[in-house]
């Protein structure tokens, strides 16, 4: 089991001119993608797949990876963002699994969170009884799949959504919170750790069940490489883009240190404009970046979107998910079985 990131969702908006006469005969359409991450990267190939060849991607930053992103630290290089392949071992493969394991061949491992139970310590040193533990921990695992169940007779829309922490007391499960320190610790496991944010705001609809774990399983693998996660990106670039030798991507169609910071669109298509003042228009613009940058006033869209998207834009909460690394001398942790 777990983590997942709802950072992850990816915020995909497509503007698209009206009218298809937009499109001369016998050439495609050209496209601008706001942000070279994981989605925007992705999006890209998908077009090219689709015909798409009048492609334009504008980056912000000065590399293609966004929060993909190896850093290294004490002399090895950790992930600042992605980490694990999540939704592993399910009925369906998740379409990363592939790419990880057999093309790329990322050094990975399991990630054993069914071991929280028996790795639960009191304040006062040593461990929790790990029955209890357990006794805890399935009572927590029922209210989230009643909660899950719960989820998905609310309205689609989301005009009925909750927080984690509502329907909890909706099935009378620590309605002023967890109080124990055993229950603070499972909460903390389950919601916060997950999802960055106390279950007081985290959305129940959004997150449960998260679709990841739906569609492709419940395990999760962490990825210790050090060419780094975002290798995949790469991995994907590199089957429509142009790159050099050592995997950097070097196409014209590729524009880095490129802020977007407006939108114009009409029926006859897209005006892209960045913070150096350069314009770029298009047939169409995609839209890969976070739900935080979406959130802020970074990018202007001229008219404003419409309603139903800033709603969409602002029903789901940013949250920041900030790891800390600690370099020890020496493993002093105990291990059992790997
Ligand atoms: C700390 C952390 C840990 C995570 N752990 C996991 C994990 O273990 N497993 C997992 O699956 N997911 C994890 N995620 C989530 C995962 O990293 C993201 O879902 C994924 O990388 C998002 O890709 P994206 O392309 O949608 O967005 P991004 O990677 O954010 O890409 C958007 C791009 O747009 C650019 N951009 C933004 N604004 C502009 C602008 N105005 N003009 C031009 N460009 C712009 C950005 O610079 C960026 O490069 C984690 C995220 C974080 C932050
Ligand atoms: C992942 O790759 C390793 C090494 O090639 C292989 O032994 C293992 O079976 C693969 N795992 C899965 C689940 O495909």
């Amino acid at each position: 089991m777990k983590p997942s990131f709802v950072t992850a969702i990816a915020a995909l908006l497509l503007i698209a001119a009206q009218h298809a006469s937009i499109v001369a005969a016998g050439k495609g359409p050209r496209v601008i993608i706001v942000g070279a991450g994981m989605s925007g990267i992705s999006a890209g190939k998908r077009l090219w797949d689709a015909g798409v060849r009048d492609l334009l991607i504008l980056e912000a930053t000065d590399r293609v990876g966004g929060r993909m992103h190896k850093h290294n630290f004490g002399g090895l290089n950790v992930e600042i963002g992605a980490n694990w392949v999540e939704g592993l071992n399910g009925d369906k493969t998740n379409p990363i699994w592939p790419m990880v394991n057999s093309t790329l061949k990322l050094r990975n491992f399991y990630s054993d969170f069914d071991g929280v139970v028996a790795n639960v310590y009191k304040e006062s040193g040593g461990l929790y009884d790990e029955e209890f533990v357990q006794k805890r921990m399935d009572r927590a695992d029922e209210v989230e799949e009643l909660g899950g169940k719960f989820a998905a007779k609310l309205d689609p829309s989301g005009r009925d959504d909750i927080s984690i922490l509502a329907m909890q007391r909706l099935f009378n499960h620590q309605p002023n919170g967890p109080t124990t320190p055993v229950d603070m610790a499972l909460d903390y496991y389950k919601y916060d750790y997950e999802f960055a944010e106390p279950p007081r705001v985290t959305s129940l609809q959004g997150t449960e069940p998260t679709a990841t774990f739906a569609d492709f399983g419940d395990d999760a693998n962490f990825v210790a490489d050090q060419r780094g996660f975002e290798t995949i990106i790469y991995h994907i670039a590199g089957q429509y883009l142009r790159s050099d030798k050592s995997g950097n991507i070097i196409d014209p169609r590729v524009k880095l240190n490129k802020v977007v910071r407006q939108i114009s669109y009409n029926d006859k298509g897209v005006v892209v404009t960045t913070e150096d003042n350069s314009a770029y228009s298009a047939d169409y613009v995609m839209v890969s970046t976070s739900l935080g940058v979406l959130q802020s006033d970074l990018i202007q869209f001229k008219p404003q979107l419409p309603a139903w998207k800033i709603m969409a834009i602002y029903r789901f909460d940013m949250a920041v998910y900030t790891k800390i690394f600690l370099k020890f001398p020496k493993k002093f942790w105990p291990t059992c079985c790997w």
